[in-house]
């Protein structure tokens, strides 16, 4: 029996207009490169000296302030990146997009600005929209600052309402050492444009607290920028609504309403820890199957620039949606100028207020910046190439996410194509097969409970595949018999809810 292997791109002599197609692609991806940690301090200073913008620090805990929200590359137009790309001609200038929260003024607003040009700023302009309407103020996302208030204000339910929630749940918010309760907000905050109510529900604060709400329940008007102000609407407890938590506490003690006995909690029994646990047919001392590189990485990165069999690319990360890959080409030839990531969405419904109105729109919640540490031989083969990324969002500085994307070449351990040719006398003519490797580019984003994992996949077809794992933690809500019609109880007091979750790609072509 013969078999042949199809070699990948050899490295033949290259015609001289290949070599400087390559060249531009190469500088050109620089165009496309995230800010770099002393661009974005740049940025900063040049905007913070700006005494009409009257910035502020965003880690501070006022919330009637101005500063800077997310900062990031802003892209050129695509005619203007593609004079670099194509005709070698000087690249467009860098700009950084900034997003500025003005809560400082009578009217406050969110601004978007693009600073120009990079590395060292001297001027800004307005970034204005279709329409040219003014961003809501309270549309904004929610910031560190604005959490900690929130916590205060929670602080100040769980007080009163402390025996109630010890008695029902065996946790508390005060005093309680290793049975403390913690929370989690839902979106979207409201109902109406221009409302900023948000429900939110306590769970038990263990490993994996996601999945251990504990039928508390809270509506919560944080509008205004005074958090003196902000009021407790709702609560919902067991099933049942209350106008305040005084309500609950007081209907509580009188007995005319119905309590609810969460089973006595066992630390030895904790159904949503990681840890494993159980028996396992499986050998665990001994090593499963590894991706090896026998003679080292047949790809190459150079920067933000990656080539790989017939392939070459530009890659970022943006802070708002994450992954994207530019001036994407095939043996030379451009196939697409932008593949990006734009959106996750997850939409649920449920029988407890949270539940019924959670409707997750993930770029509002920065999944772009959520990229933590992969870790080797977990999240990314061991021999992967590990990239930092730095992110500019709710801070004064950039921050470093060590190893937050990582590039392999893999098998599918299934042949790209393969033919058997039967003489069907009990024998063949021939057989040939083609390995199949494809080159992964791979982020992930920690959107709270659960965990994206994002993936280009290049085939060396010429297929190009983009794909997403959802693991993590789902989205649970207390255990109701009438949630049951939205969900699966996945614990004595815990209900799954399902979910219509989609993803945004975005194609723009050459
Ligand atoms: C938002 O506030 C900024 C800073 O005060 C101001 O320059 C801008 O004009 C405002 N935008 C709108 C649409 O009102
Ligand atoms: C927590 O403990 C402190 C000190 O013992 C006590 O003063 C306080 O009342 C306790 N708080 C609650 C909510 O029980
Ligand atoms: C098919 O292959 C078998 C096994 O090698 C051989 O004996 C037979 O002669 C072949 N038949 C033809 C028609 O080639």
């Amino acid at each position: 029996m013969w078999c042949h292997r199809l070699l990948l791109l050899a490295t033949l002599a290259i015609s001289a207009a290949e070599s400087a197609g390559r060249m531009n692609a190469l500088d050109g991806a620089a165009i496309f490169a995230d800010l770099t940690p002393r661009e974005m301090r740049n940025v900063r200073d040049y905007l913070t000296n700006r005494p009409e913008l009257g910035l502020t620090s965003a880690r501070s805990k006022k919330l009637d302030k101005n500063s800077i929200l997310l900062m990031e590359l802003h892209l050129p137009r695509k005619h203007e990146a593609l004079r670099a790309l194509d005709r070698g001609q000087a690249r467009p200038e860098r700009e950084a997009r900034v997003v500025v929260q003005f809560g400082d003024q009578p009217r406050p607003n969110v601004t978007e600005y693009v600073v120009s040009p990079l590395p060292i700023p001297t001027s800004h302009r307005r970034k204005t929209f279709k329409g040219d309407r003014p961003i809501k103020f309270e549309s904004r996302p929610m910031t560190w600052a604005e959490y900690a208030h929130v916590y205060a204000l929670l602080e100040k339910v769980a007080l009163t309402a402390h025996a109630v929630l010890l008695e029902s749940t065996g946790f508390a918010f005060h005093n309680c050492t290793d049975r403390c309760l913690t929370f989690s907000d839902i979106a979207p905050r409201g109902l109406a444009s221009g409302e900023r109510r948000s429900w939110i529900m306590l769970q038990k604060f263990v490993e994996g607290y996601f999945l251990h709400p504990v039928g508390f329940e809270v509506l919560i008007n944080h509008r205004s920028l005074d958090p003196e102000q902000w009021t407790v609407e709702k609560v919902w407890y067991n099933g049942q609504y209350f106008d305040s938590v005084e309500e609950l506490v007081e209907r509580y003690e009188s007995g005319e309403m119905e309590k609810a006995k969460l089973p006595e909690h066992d630390d030895e029994d904790l159904f949503s820890t990681y840890v494993p646990r159980g028996h396992s047919n499986t050998r665990t001392d001994k090593h499963g199957p590894k991706l090896v590189e026998p003679q080292g990485p047949r790809y190459n990165v150079e920067r933000n620039f990656v080539e790989y069999a017939g392939w070459s690319f530009a890659y970022r990360v943006r802070s708002s949606a994450g992954l994207q890959v530019f001036d994407l080409r095939f043996n030379g030839e451009r196939i697409a100028y932008e593949v990006s990531l734009q959106e996750a969405i997850a939409f649920y419904s449920g029988d407890t207020p949270a539940a019924m109105q959670t409707k997750y729109i993930d770029a509002g919640w920065a999944m772009g910046t959520s990229d933590y540490e992969l870790a080797p031989g977990i999240d990314c083969p061991e021999i992967a190439t590990f990239v930092d990324r730095y992110h500019y969002y709710d801070t004064d500085k950039p921050i470093r996410y060590k190893n937050a994307l990582c590039i392999f070449e893999m098998t599918t351990a299934t042949p790209l194509r393969r033919h058997f040719n039967s003489n069907f006398s009990g024998g063949y003519n021939f057989y040939a097969g083609l390995e199949n490797h494809v080159l992964v580019v791979r982020t992930t984003s920690t959107v709270y409970n659960y965990d994206y994992i994002w993936d280009f996949l290049f085939y060396q077809n010429g297929v190009m595949e983009s794909r997403v794992s959802a693991t993590g933690y789902i989205h649970a809500t207390f255990y109701t018999p009438e949630g049951l019609q939205y969900g699966t109880r996945v614990y004595s007091y815990v209900l799954g809810t399902s979910t219509r979750t989609s993803f945004t790609i975005k194609w723009t072509w050459t």
